[in-house]
């Protein structure tokens, strides 16, 4: 078919690193000898929305979102709509019922049907697909890099989740746990770096328990990151997340032991109460989460460290709560991600346990250590003052053209005078100042 034959498709994706790498999986399902992707939502065919079900919040946006399409669907009659991910695998054809501009619903393990799904939404019929699969990856799939800087780019290296946290919509829908073919994921960094790319970040809802055995070629995590980090010095590597039940002292060991793996952990902690975490069934307490804390810290003194947490689970008390606040201020993170939990339907919590902190307590909790983590996140960029680090040039200052901005290792944003350097090169950069989200600094040769 021609080129102005095709048709086009729009992506939007809400939610985590997972789900745009998953964007970028449905684009390259999707650019083939019929589909065409295209960036401006005004010339589309098929809009389809890439969702989250974490928390209602983000299910009430993507609710919200729909209703704003409509007026879009009225002006051009042909215009389809799909709901794909998280919340698609959650509310399966109840959306496309409650929603009635809704003409597609798929779940994660199922985007390789999109295609022929397209076609049967094309003759006029609705159409859903939320079987979850135990072993589909994506593998082979090259995904087209959506948005992307030409730097970075994230490796889907796992899917699905069997933790099975109280709180967590996560092990439905995203099913079983299962890992992908290390030598896929191996080659398709490399082609990322033979492409000009410098960074990858291998993903995975918890990355520690990736496990690969073929014909006696067994590949655990830390394994697979020495892999990576061994395609060039030029090449950084992260990761998210690992659970810290499972974060080995091998891993930490690997990642002090290459220069181009970033000293950075996020390390969700979700509740600094040992007797919130056994009711959140996140299988390891306070003490635990210090061991390890002190474990990232022998191995790499300079390692960044940063966190999820949540405020107001069920049953939480302000003895609880103010644990939370003690155990952030005993390991100081860098940076955090920080919630009011949302009871989800069907999980664990739901089922047996009460959503008993009300709505303006589980607010206050939460400007608490909102408060709390802005003190420790300034006094962590302070101590970057006067350090000089490498820093790989992302782009161009939003604020300032005559500017560059990168990262440091530990993930932190520094922006810098730009000289005659450009995005994708490595420089050294020396801190002048910071505010508590930003390092500034000047070039240091
Ligand atoms: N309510 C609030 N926060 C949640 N998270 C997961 N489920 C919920 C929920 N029901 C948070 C956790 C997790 C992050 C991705 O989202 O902190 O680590
Ligand atoms: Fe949810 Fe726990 Fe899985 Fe993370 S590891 S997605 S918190 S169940």
């Amino acid at each position: 078919m021609e080129e102005r034959n095709k048709q086009k498709v729009f992506i939007e994706t809400y939610g985590c690193q997972m789900n745009f790498s998953d964007s970028e999986i449905v684009g390259s399902i999707l650019s083939n000898d019929e589909y065409n992707l295209t960036t401006d939502i005004n010339e589309a065919d098929y809009i389809l929305i890439n969702t989250c079900a974490i928390r209602d919040n983000a299910e009430q946006r993507i609710r919200k979102r729909l209703k704003e399409l409509k007026a879009l669907q009225r002006k051009r009659s042909w215009l389809k709509i799909g709901v794909l991910g998280c919340m698609a695998e959650r509310l399966k054809d109840q959306l496309m019922e409650e929603e009635d501009n809704v003409n597609l619903v798929v779940g994660p393990d199922a985007y390789r049907s999109l295609p022929a799904m397209l076609k049967e939404v094309e003759s006029g019929v609705k159409a859903a697909n939320v079987i979850l699969s135990e072993e589909e990856t994506y593998a082979e799939i090259d995904p087209v890099r959506l948005g992307s800087n030409g730097i970075s780019a994230f490796i889907s290296i796992m899917r699905g989740c069997e933790n099975f946290c109280a709180y967590c919509v996560v092990p439905y829908t995203r099913g079983r746990e299962r890992s992908r073919d290390p030598k896929t994921i191996v080659a398709e960094a490399k082609r990322l770096f033979e492409n000009g790319y410098k960074e990858v970040t291998l993903l995975g809802q918890n990355v520690n328990s990736y496990k690969w055995t073929d014909d006696g070629d067994n590949v655990d995590f830390p394994e697979l990151m020495k892999r990576v980090a061994e395609i060039s010095p030029m090449l950084r590597v992260r990761y998210s997340t690992s659970h810290p039940k499972d974060l080995s002292d091998k891993l930490l060991e690997v990642m002090a032991a290459y220069d181009n793996i970033c000293k950075c952990i996020h390390l969700p902690v979700q509740s600094g109460s040992s007797r919130m975490l056994k009711l959140m069934n996140r299988k390891y307490t306070v003490e635990w989460y210090m061991d390890r804390i002190n474990a990232i810290r022998s191995y790499m003194p300079d390692c960044a460290i940063t966190t999820d947490v949540i405020a107001g689970f069920c049953g939480e008390t302000e003895e609880d709560h103010k644990q939370t606040l003690d155990l952030f201020g005993k390991v100081g993170y860098d940076y955090a991600f920080m919630f009011k939990y949302s009871m989800r339907p069907n999980t664990y919590a739901h089922k047996y346990l009460k959503d008993d902190v009300s709505e303006e307590e589980k607010t206050r909790r939460l400007e608490e250590i909102i408060a709390l983590q802005g003190q420790l996140s300034l006094a962590s960029y302070q101590k970057d003052v006067g350090k000089t680090f490498e820093v790989l040039i992302e782009g161009v200052s939003k604020r300032n053209k005559e500017q560059l901005f990168g990262r440091n290792s530990q993930n932190k944003v520094i922006v810098f005078d730009r000289g005659n350097h450009q995005p994708g090169e490595y420089v050294k950069v020396k801190v002048l100042k910071c505010t508590s989200a930003t390092l500034i600094g000047e070039l240091a040769e």
